[in-house]
């Protein structure tokens, strides 16, 4: 008989790859994505520890479940960064919570059930066996219309001070090439024509090849595009600018299949900010890099992330980040206030107040929206290929990712024959603030998926 399986998955893509993989690993034993939790037979939340409000949302999110459920027989988890920082304290605060588990150990997924359905107790897994993990987890199951995450390394060892995650995720642990071979070789079979890689510091990739040796993720990629012709798409997230190695850049230049779009954190633009943040580099060592990059791949869009109000940051000193955004110019990024973490060193230091906090946000907000718009506006007219990933609003309508990652809407398209996964030729006609509206340039949805990479959009 089959069960309701009801994940929600908070932050990052990293936690979407998990949830994924969950729902391969409960498959055989006849869980199925169910679109609500009350009246789901198993409910898993897949948290995100970064920041307070993250962690917080979980605790209102179990309160609303466990009254909306009334008393029904049924399971409900904590996995992710929370379970794996907070561990037998969620039982604590939410007895009727059945099992806790970590972003390394969702594998052991189907003995944690029969555990908890011997009653057995609460189940708690909070061990850090990666490679593990990796090796025990079943073949990736159906993907969804096209593109796929491909996890080739997990975890992080640069210790950044306002950061949870090598708490969280532990040390670094890279896949080994063949193995992610592979794996891209079964889901180009299943009909996926683009692949992000992930990884929380993706860059730092340093897997073994089949002789033993360890390589970068520049070989990587080149390995993926070399054998693997079905992808016609590679991506990379997240990456960090100590690790954005020469061969990585040139690769950029290279291959066709890299989509010419990087995020790229820097978290902050001035020096003795990023010293104590122990980012381990500089801004002007960070623009260098974008320097590069945009000379190899000149229609290379940035995007990033950014924290305001990290203890001690002066109002001057604020001031630099937005100067190095003003310098880089970005398509898209993210921005938050400061927030500590327990057990992270900047935590214990002087904090910003929080007015100063939601100042700073919003002055770098605005400018990073006006930035985002102008690079929407300064699409139009141009023409490149997208990848269709979902349904639009409107009947036909289907809506697609730019090489640049912009949501495309296009009117249409399934009149014209095209369907989800498919890759098409579009030339944009509008520009909206998150999204931008394009016509079909060809006409003959079987001519598409032929060609990779983008046109005349510099
Ligand atoms: N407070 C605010 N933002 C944070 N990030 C990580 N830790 C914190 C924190 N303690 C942000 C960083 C990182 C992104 C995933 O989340 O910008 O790149
Ligand atoms: Fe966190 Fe820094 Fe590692 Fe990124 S590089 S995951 S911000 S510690």
């Amino acid at each position: 008989m089959n069960k309701k399986l009801y994940i929600k998955t908070y932050g990052c893509q990293m936690n979407v790859y998990d949830t994924e993989r969950m729902e391969d690993v409960l498959a055989p034993l006849g869980y199925e994505m169910h679109g609500q939790p009350d009246d789901a037979d198993l409910v898993i939340l897949n948290t995100c520890h970064i920041r307070e409000k993250a962690a917080e949302k979980v605790y209102s999110d179990l309160g609303r479940i466990k009254k909306k459920r009334k008393g029904r027989e049924s399971i409900i988890a904590v996995g992710g960064c929370v379970g794996q920082a907070e561990g037998e304290q969620i039982m604590k605060r939410a007895p009727y919570v059945d099992m806790v588990f970590g972003p390394q150990t969702y594998q052991k997924l189907p003995q944690m059930l029969r555990d908890v359905e011997a009653k057995k107790g609460n189940v708690v897994e909070l061990d850090f066996p990666a490679m593990q993990k990796f090796d025990e987890l079943p073949q990736p199951g159906k993907p969804k219309a096209g593109t796929a995450f491909l996890s080739v390394q997990e975890g992080c060892d640069k210790f950044c001070t306002f950061c949870v995650v090598p708490y969280t995720r532990g040390a670094e642990y890279s896949r080994p090439v063949e193995k992610l071979l592979t794996e891209a070789r079964i889901l180009a079979a299943k009909g996926v024509v683009e692949v992000t890689l992930l990884g929380q510091n993706v860059n730092a990739y340093h897997g073994e090849d089949k002789h033993g040796k360890e390589r970068g993720l520049g070989w990587l990629v080149r390995e993926i595009a070399n054998h693997v012709p079905e992808i016609k798409r590679i991506r990379y997230t997240t990456s960090h600018p100590r690790d954005m190695e020469d061969d990585l850049i040139a690769a950029h230049g290279e291959l066709p299949q890299m989509m010419p779009y990087l995020h790229l954190p820097v978290q902050a633009g001035n020096d003795r900010v990023l010293k104590m943040m122990n980012r381990q580099h500089t801004a002007a060592s960070y623009v260098e890099i974008i320097e590069k990059l945009r000379t190899t791949r000149p229609d290379i869009a940035l995007s990033g992330d950014f924290i305001v109000g990290f203890p001690t940051e002066t109002e001057e000193e604020f001031k630099d980040t937005l100067r190095l955004v003003e310098t880089v110019g970005y398509a898209q990024a993210y921005s938050f206030k400061y927030s500590p973490r327990p057990g992270t060193p900047a935590a214990e230091k002087e904090q910003v107040p929080e007015g100063d906090k939601e100042t700073r946000l919003a002055l770098l907000q605005g400018l990073l929206n006006r930035q985002q718009e102008t690079f929407n506006r300064n699409s139009v007219g141009k023409s490149f290929e997208i990848l269709f990933e979902r349904e639009g609003k409107y009947e036909g309508q289907l809506i697609g990712k730019s090489p640049y990652l912009q949501s495309v809407h296009v009117a249409g398209a399934k009149e014209l024959g095209y369907k989800l996964g498919d890759l098409c030729e579009v030339k944009v006609v509008e520009a909206q603030p998150n999204s931008l509206a394009a016509e079909i340039v060809e006409v003959t949805p079987s001519s598409c998926g032929l060609t990779a990479g983008s046109r005349d959009i510099a």
